[in-house]
């Protein structure tokens, strides 16, 4: 099935249509800035403007990044606090006259790995992690998914995690590489703690520049870098809306 998957991000938005049976972009993915400040009215806008540039009418899977039970967003880390309590499919089912499922980006980035990238097949517990402007997680017990983990904002020597150890931190502290490692490095070790999972996959962003950081990761879980790099929250949306 052809579903058109959003992912909206604190710096952009971008979208593409995807085959929900291989996990394929059927398009070219467009993008979009996010408007600042990342207002509902704003962002819904923007949205809109995705969905015309595809001329699409069809179901729409979108990727937030908040919590987001039954299509209400309740936080908002990165983007406008107005968010916080707003109906976030029924906003974007008016901005696009089509019907729109959304759900945290992370789990929906995490939903597609699990089926087409590092995750397939996977059994046991799978915490993705995605490095980007916040830290985003996804946790899967036997591939079904603990939606809204939000373990980004876990508190590490006092501080909300993403804050110090984010794509975001990285560049707006100026770290190297190996510094950023070292905080990253405690954040994935304090959740290893925790949650003892099995496989543990990154993805998000920073991802795409594995090769600079990972050999300085030690975790005892099997460590892999996301399959489907920064599409996989596209993906992921667009399966989320699929099985509506
Ligand atoms: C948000 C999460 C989101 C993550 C990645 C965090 O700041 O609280 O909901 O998944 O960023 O975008």
């Amino acid at each position: 099935m052809n579903i058109l998957g959003i992912d909206i991000g604190g710096t952009g938005i971008k979208g593409a249509i995807v085959n929900t049976t291989t996990g394929e972009l059927v398009t070219e993915r467009y993008r979009l800035l996010t408007p600042q400040p990342a207002t509902p009215e704003a962002v819904a806008e923007t949205v809109g403007q995705i969905s015309r540039f595809f001329n699409w009418q069809g179901p729409i899977g979108i990727g937030f990044p908040a919590i987001v039970r039954s299509g209400i967003t309740l936080s908002a880390a990165n983007v406008d606090l107005a968010w916080i309590g707003t109906d976030a499919a029924t906003l974007f089912e008016q901005a696009t006259s089509c019907p729109v499922r959304v759900v945290n980006d992370a789990d929906a980035a995490g939903m597609a790995e699990m089926r087409f990238g590092a995750g397939a097949d996977r059994e046991g517990v799978v915490l993705i992690v995605t490095i980007g402007t916040g830290l985003g997680t996804a946790l899967f017990v036997n591939g079904h998914l603990v939606p809204n983990t939000e373990f980004g904002h876990i508190e590490i020597g006092g501080k909300d995690a993403e804050l110090k150890a984010s794509e975001a931190a990285r560049i707006r502290e100026e770290l190297s590489w190996k510094k950023w490692a070292k905080r990253f490095n405690r954040y994935l070790q304090t959740l290893e703690n925790l949650l003892s999972p099995d496989v543990i996959i990154l993805g998000g962003g920073a991802s795409k520049e594995s090769e600079k950081f990972v050999q300085r990761l030690n975790v005892k879980a099997e460590l892999m870098i996301a399959a489907m790099l920064n599409e996989a929250g596209i993906v992921g949306a667009a399966l989320a809306a699929e099985s509506q």
